[in-house]
């Protein structure tokens, strides 16, 4: 007795559950099949389809290139007509009977095995001719009695791919002498329901779908199977893995999904490897022959970090002279912003073109026109449009994009934390978003590669070829329904071109705009609860990280801790902040101001309540300084209270120096907000009990010391220009 598992494997051992008749005929050759499809036009559909099919090693042949299409475009009546006329007339011109021919659409199709499983089992099949099958029958419900019984799956023709001998389809399109809009679908569905036809051409379907799977009505049947790193769909409802994969009718998003995966040797690691295929290296050119691009830059709602967004966009790997610029900015609050970008570096790039809020243009019309622009200009490669709440971390992403060499993709991004991202893996019914199956790991980087999918939006590159050629409707963002980037990529799906999204690369995030208060001068420093990790970026220090890891902290004086903790830049928006606020308080007549009678020794200075910077401040502590305390004074926690942190200004004619004093802290945290030397002199802090000095401050690194009873302390005398620190009397 054969074991049961072996039963399984294909080949020799299905001959014995078979009639002998068929082990005795011999495998049809590879070399006899030949596929014929029409195709008008190379969409990407068809491209994808050729790769399928390069891929399984078949061999094509195309009908109707370059022709005018005139079956029909489905949606609105049946058709396609054409195609069997196109067919009839390259079956005639065939010599070789013993051709065995598949024909199937090819925009919306892609192979999921080779054409010896396929020989496999249409031989097994023992028919002359086999048609794909469908669930729902189309276009005319009427014949549904007409259609034979099968035994198992689906009843009804589906003419979008058959499989057959070349005399017998040669028959079974001899008799065509329809129009080219009238229906293929109804033509060969009449042959088919006619019993002396059907007998006499020997029809007969693929009703389990062991060929053919057509995804209209069958879309809860079909699943994605990870095996042996290879990826086949499977038709659950027939237990069957069927080699050709259709789109039809309504299911192209599916497809798109489908095609992601096969016909891919998959691993988990890397995706989507058939997306390879015709990369453009950039590494070969010189700068001066880089494609020309357009940044379209759109800034539509108050931002925080616009000008990290410069500051980065300073840094994108790619040359200058090669980028042309086009700025859209309805906020006046950030016209300094870019002004002063435009001012330093605009000379940099070989055009710009700025849009200014005064001239009261709206959103979709400035996409409008930065396509326009790229479409009119013939240097215009590619159109870069990018949101400024855009984080773009990786400095080469543009060049990446480049070489993929596809029609629209856009560099994955994501929202810290969440599972927002600038692409939609699926669509609802509706159009609206839809989660896909994959989207959470893709989102999470636990799949990777490059995805065909139905939405990208914040940032994406296009090809200006595209724009001029297929997206050439000046109003795409238009729309009185729908959102402007979702009528874009309405009318691109409805194109038939491909959207990618890729996620090969970390390419960075996007912030949150929301609850971003426009009322400071530096209004990125109340960032740190709305997008936390923009703000320690920006503004702690670069060697924080190394504080505990390299032990970059000192000890100049007994129990006092010194380390870096700000960034320059930190240093420079607080001080500039209070300057700017400006409500000093006058010193050594400060104390009665102060309620509850803390502060008894009066410093000129402010305090972080008086411009509502406390939560803030103290969500600072909590998260950057309560660590290094707990650490390096063992057994003390801390959750960083305070009532008294405030920012200090010494100036030799006005406070420049503290008299010995306790803070009213359990420890107080000291960070020197300028550098000595060429923003003051002098200055320092004094530690009586151990007659200690840190003489030379450093610019953003803290203090950390007892408070009260052992570490006594002066501020040592500021000689010369301004000095500032910020001081935090915490756990009072
Ligand atoms: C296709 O043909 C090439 C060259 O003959 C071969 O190396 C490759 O393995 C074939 N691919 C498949 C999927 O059979
Ligand atoms: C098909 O085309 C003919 C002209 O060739 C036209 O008269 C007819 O209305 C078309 N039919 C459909 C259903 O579009
Ligand atoms: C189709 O042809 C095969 C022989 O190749 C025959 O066994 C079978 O009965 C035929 N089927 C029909 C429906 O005529
Ligand atoms: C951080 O540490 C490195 C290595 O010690 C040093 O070169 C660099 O200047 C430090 N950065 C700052 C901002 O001090």
């Amino acid at each position: 007795m054969i074991p049961a598992p072996l039963l399984l494997i294909p080949g020799f051992f299905v001959c014995l559950l078979l009639p002998l008749t068929v082990c005795e005929e011999q495998q049809i050759s590879k070399d006899n099949l030949l596929v014929l499809t029409v195709a008008t036009k190379e969409t990407d559909g068809f491209r994808r389809f050729l790769k399928s099919a390069k891929h399984f090693n078949y061999t094509i042949k195309v009908l109707g290139q370059g022709q005018k299409w005139k079956g029909g475009d489905y949606v609105t009546a049946p058709g396609g007509g054409q195609k069997v006329r196109l067919l009839k007339t390259a079956l005639e011109e065939m010599k070789k009977q013993d051709k065995i021919i598949l024909f199937i659409e090819s925009y919306d199709v892609v192979f999921a095995s080779g054409p010896k499983e396929l020989l496999k089992k249409f031989q097994q099949t023992r028919h002359k001719v086999v048609f794909s099958s469908e669930s729902l029958i189309w276009p005319d419900r009427h014949m549904e009695d007409k259609h034979p019984h099968v035994r198992e799956g689906n009843r009804f023709l589906g003419s979008g791919g058959f499989i057959g001998y070349l005399p017998n389809i040669r028959e079974m399109v001899a008799d065509w002498k329809g129009k080219d809009n009238d229906s293929d679908q109804l033509f060969f569905t009449k042959i088919y329901i006619d019993p002396v036809k059907r007998k006499s051409i020997n029809i007969t379907l693929d009703s389990t779908c062991r060929m053919f799977q057509n995804l209209h009505g069958a879309l809860d049947e079909v699943v994605l199977k990870f095996e042996n790193g290879r990826v086949r769909a499977r038709n659950l409802l027939f237990d069957t893995l069927p080699v050709i994969i259709h789109g039809n009718g309504p299911t192209k998003l599916q497809i798109n999904y489908l095609g992601n995966y096969i016909p891919n040797t998959w691993t988990f690691e890397n995706g989507c490897t058939v997306c390879h295929q015709d990369l453009r290296p950039l590494t070969a050119l010189k700068e001066s022959e880089y494609p020309m691009v357009l940044i379209g830059i759109f800034i539509q709602q108050p931002t925080p970090f616009v000008t990290v967004f410069f500051e980065r966009l300073l840094k994108l790997q790619y040359p200058k002279n090669r980028l042309k610029l086009l700025i859209f900015n309805q906020e006046v609050h950030h016209e300094r912003h870019v002004s002063s970008f435009l001012h330093d570096h605009g000379n940099l790039y070989q055009n710009v073109k700025f849009i200014r809020p005064e001239e009261g243009m709206d959103g979709p019309a400035s996409r409008n026109l930065g396509f326009d622009m790229c479409r009119k200009d013939k240097d215009c490669e590619y159109f870069f449009s990018i949101d400024i709440e855009v984080v773009l971390k990786e400095e080469n992403t543009l060049k990446i994009l480049i070489e993929q060499n596809l029609p629209i993709v856009a560099p994955m991004i994501t929202r810290v934390g969440r599972l927002w991202s600038n692409f939609w893996g699926a669509l609802s019914s509706d159009g609206y978003y839809a989660r896909s199956e994959d989207y959470v790991d893709i989102v999470q980087g636990r799949r990777v590669g490059v995805w065909n999918v139905p939405y990208v939006s914040s940032v994406y590159l296009v090809k200006g070829s595209l724009l001029r050629s297929e997206l050439t409707d000046s109003e795409l963002f238009n729309s009185h329904i729908l959102d402007p980037d979702m009528a874009y990529c309405h009318s691109v799906r409805n194109k038939g071109i491909f959207m990618y999204v890729t996620n090969m690369h970390t390419f960075g995030r996007i912030l949150s705009t929301e609850n971003y208060q426009t009322d400071h001068l530096h209004n990125d420093l109340w960032q740190i609860f709305e997008n936390p990790e923009e703000w320690q970026e920006r503004y702690i220090h670069e060697n924080y990280t190394h504080i505990m890891k390299d032990k970059l902290i000192e000890t100049p004086c007994p129990d006092v801790y010194w380390f870096p903790v700000f960034s320059d830049v930190a240093c420079d928006h607080l001080v500039e902040e209070m300057e700017h606020f400006g409500q000093w308080s006058g010193g050594r007549n400060k104390d009665s101001r102060i309620q509850g009678g803390y502060e008894n020794v009066p410093t000129v200075d402010i305090h972080m309540n008086q411009i509502n910077f406390e939560k803030n401040w103290h969500k600072f502590l909590l998260e950057y300084i309560a660590p290094i305390t707990e650490k390096m004074y063992p057994g003390y926690y801390t959750k960083a209270q305070f009532d008294l942190a405030f920012i200090v200004r010494y100036k030799p004619d006005e406070q420049p120096s503290l008299r010995p004093h306790h803070d009213a802290s359990t420890f107080t945290i000291n960070i020197a907000l300028n550098q000595l030397g060429p923003d003051y002199q002098g200055g320092g802090c004094r530690f009586l009990r151990y007659d200690c000095s840190i003489k030379a401050p450093r610019k953003g690194w803290a203090l950390m010391h007892p408070g009260r009873l052992t570490h006594y302390h002066e501020g040592l005398p500021t000689t010369a220009g301004v000095r500032y620190i910020a001081v935090s009397f915490v756990d009072p």
